[in-house]
């Protein structure tokens, strides 16, 4: 019999998306003096600057890129960046967890591509990315937010590419660090590593994807909400602070105290590796404990922000398990207590925990959450 925990965790937050608010952010510290005003006016509008400018430093993205605050989140940027850039050469897509499957959906269905490779893999794998073709463009997602499968590394993009790169980063920048050589357009929602809101995606290009853009009009039309061009070529203005439409302010006043935060705790090497301590410490419970295992197969895939765990078919007794049923019960179990939320298996993957890793979450209240799984694994299969 596994004794209950006493700890409980000091925040109960392990949400893949909205993410948890890094620690002791407070909503009363936010800069609320923009707030009420035109985002067209120049103290706002620098602000709206100043989000994307920090974003840049700690991101380290090279100072020929262009960065800009988008509408719709990830999801948003994405279509943004599907919807503009491809159709101009064959494409290969790699897909392995749902948001992956989902573009792929929107590339053979929506945009009825007829030169699109798809190469997939099932949850817990990567597809083949060796077989990427450089004179094709390439779309993928750097972390696979639903299986925890994350892409390793970039050096099966080739730099002589003749094609360009789109990559839906959302759930791995400001967790790992990436080789911006080989990104050309690059999309992420402040929702995720740094705990901000939603609905404001952000999309990043580099001068390869900024050559792409001055010289290739999709066939097409193109809703306001995606264009990026004017009269032809790019919208400079979009990139220094006026947005496509309105912002929240609130929304880039709470990214700003976010990004400034990252920055005060070290910057990008300090969110990376507090996020790889988190997977560390979740490595080492599951080296010791038979009855779970990472979705993940491949240990350099493991994802350092979204973890996903699948339960063993077999309880330690040796019965048959309901593991969809099981990892119900567990969830339940740790929501009642009030020490996880959220911590279910995405919808469309196999059925286990997901727990977030990112740089919010603190290394103390992953290790008092893993006592409580063991706690409520041992009560829920003693009642199977
Ligand atoms: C890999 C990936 N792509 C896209 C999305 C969609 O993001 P949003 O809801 O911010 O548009 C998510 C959200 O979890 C994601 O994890």
């Amino acid at each position: 019999m596994t004794k209950k925990p006493t700890n409980k965790t000091n925040r109960p937050l392990f949400s893949s998306g909205p993410c948890a608010k890094f620690p002791n952010w407070q909503i009363n510290k936010i800069e609320t003096s923009i707030l009420g005003r035109s985002h067209r006016a120049k103290k706002p509008k620098d602000f709206i600057n100043y989000s994307v400018e920090l974003t840049s430093d700690l991101l380290e993205i090279p100072k020929d890129y262009k960065v800009a605050i988008v509408p719709a989140s990830d999801t948003g940027a994405f279509e943004m960046a599907m919807w503009n850039f491809l159709g101009h050469i064959p494409v290969d897509v790699f897909a392995w967890e749902s948001f992956g499957k989902g573009w792929v959906t929107d590339i053979i269905k929506q945009l009825g591509l007829e030169d699109a490779n798809v190469i997939e893999a099932d949850y817990g794998i990567l597809p083949d990315l060796q077989s990427a073709n450089s004179d094709s463009d390439i779309v993928f997602t750097l972390n696979g937010t639903t299986s925890g499968v994350r892409v390793p590394n970039l050096n099966w993009i080739k730099d002589s590419r003749k094609g360009i790169t789109l990559c839906d980063a959302t759930s791995g920048l400001f967790a790992q660090k990436v080789d911006w050589s080989k990104l050309d357009v690059t999309t992420f929602s402040w929702q995720k590593v740094l705990g901000g809101e939603a609905q404001h995606g952000m999309i990043i290009l580099s001068p390869k994807a900024i050559d792409r853009l001055n010289e290739y009009s999709p066939s097409w039309p193109l809703p306001k909400i995606f264009r990026i061009k004017k009269s032809g070529i790019i919208d400079q203005s979009i990139f220094s602070g006026s947005t496509i439409n309105t912002p929240s302010l609130l929304c880039v006043a709470d990214y700003v105290a976010a990004l400034e935060w990252a920055r005060e705790i070290g910057g990008l090497n300090k969110l990376i590796e507090i996020a790889d301590n988190n997977l560390q410490i979740i490595k080492d419970w599951v080296s010791e404990t038979d009855w779970i295992k990472f979705l993940a197969k491949e240990e350099s895939t493991i994802s350092n922000t979204s973890v996903c765990l699948e339960f063993s078919s077999k309880s330690p007794n040796g019965d048959e398990i309901d593991t969809s049923k099981l990892s119900k019960t567990i969830q339940n179990m740790l929501e009642e207590e009030e020490v996880a939320f959220d911590i279910g298996a995405y919808r469309d993957a196999p059925p286990g925990l997901r727990i977030w890793t990112g740089a919010t979450i603190e290394p103390s209240d992953i290790s008092i959450l893993l006592e409580w799984i063991n706690w409520a694994y041992f009560v829920a299969t003693e009642k199977n």
